[in-house]
């Protein structure tokens, strides 16, 4: 089975497509470790985020792998390193939508993509899961919540690492992303026509996987597995 989940920033993706994945046993493939990858090795190589040639390079040439912690949580590694940390510091949040917003990053990351969901029994999040990386995808999610609530999730994401930002800040920050996301040329966020939509905002983290997983039931899987 195949199940896409998109949204916007902060409308509890990874949260849920984790909980998803174990409940229904899929692996979590979270597609926005690899902008947010690609964009923090820019960054560290002084690389011009207007560059199309040398960040789609980066991207060819990604070596990222996806594994989990003793306890479970999931950690990712670039080129050995582990940058799950990294990966969510405001710099890299606040540059990420630029990079994504390069055909040859986007050309190059949809492939692996394609690549990992066709290996089967996947959930991925991202932004254009739903419309562009998997369109045959048994399930399509499209989650929303509230500007202010999705501030004060990653406000409290944030802090467990120790990062202080204000919740107006980071209301600022998602809504300007959003609004990159949802206006850039190819691969926009959007909701997939055919998507469920949940809003989250006064849903607790177990009322929305119960939706999903009774929506995956309701489905089956029968498209052969391929995106
Ligand atoms: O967790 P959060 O919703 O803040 O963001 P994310 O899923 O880590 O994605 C970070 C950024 O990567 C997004 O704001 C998009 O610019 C980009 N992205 C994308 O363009 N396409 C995807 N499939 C996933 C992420």
């Amino acid at each position: 089975m195949i199940i896409a989940i998109d949204g916007p920033a902060g409308s509890g993706k990874s949260t849920i497509a984790q909980a998803v994945g174990e409940r229904l046993g899929l692996t979590y493939v979270d597609t926005g470790a690899m902008y947010r990858a690609v964009t923090l090795l820019a960054l560290e190589q002084g690389i011009s985020l207007e560059d199309d040639d040398a960040l789609g390079s980066l991207a060819l040439e990604l070596e990222l792998e996806f594994s989990e912690s003793a306890q479970g949580a999931p950690r990712v590694q670039v080129g050995g390193r582990d940058v799950t940390n990294a990966l969510r510091e405001p710099l890299v949040s606040q540059k990420v939508s630029y990079v994504a917003a390069h055909r040859k990053v986007r050309e190059a990351l949809k492939l692996r993509q394609r690549a990992m969901a066709e290996m089967g029994d996947v959930v991925l999040e991202g932004r254009d899961i739903g419309t562009v990386v998997c369109p045959r995808a048994d399930l399509k999610v499209f989650l929303t919540a509230s500007v202010g609530v999705r501030a004060i999730r990653r406000k409290r994401q944030l802090e467990e690492q120790g990062i202080v930002v204000s919740a107006k800040t980071l209301e600022r920050e998602i809504l300007l992303r959003d609004s990159h996301d949802s206006t850039r040329s190819i691969a926009p966020l959007k909701k997939p026509r055919d998507a469920v939509e949940i809003d989250t905002t006064d849903l607790s983290i177990e009322e929305v996987v119960e939706r999903i997983e009774a929506e995956a039931a309701a489905v089956g899987s029968d498209r052969g597995g391929s995106c």
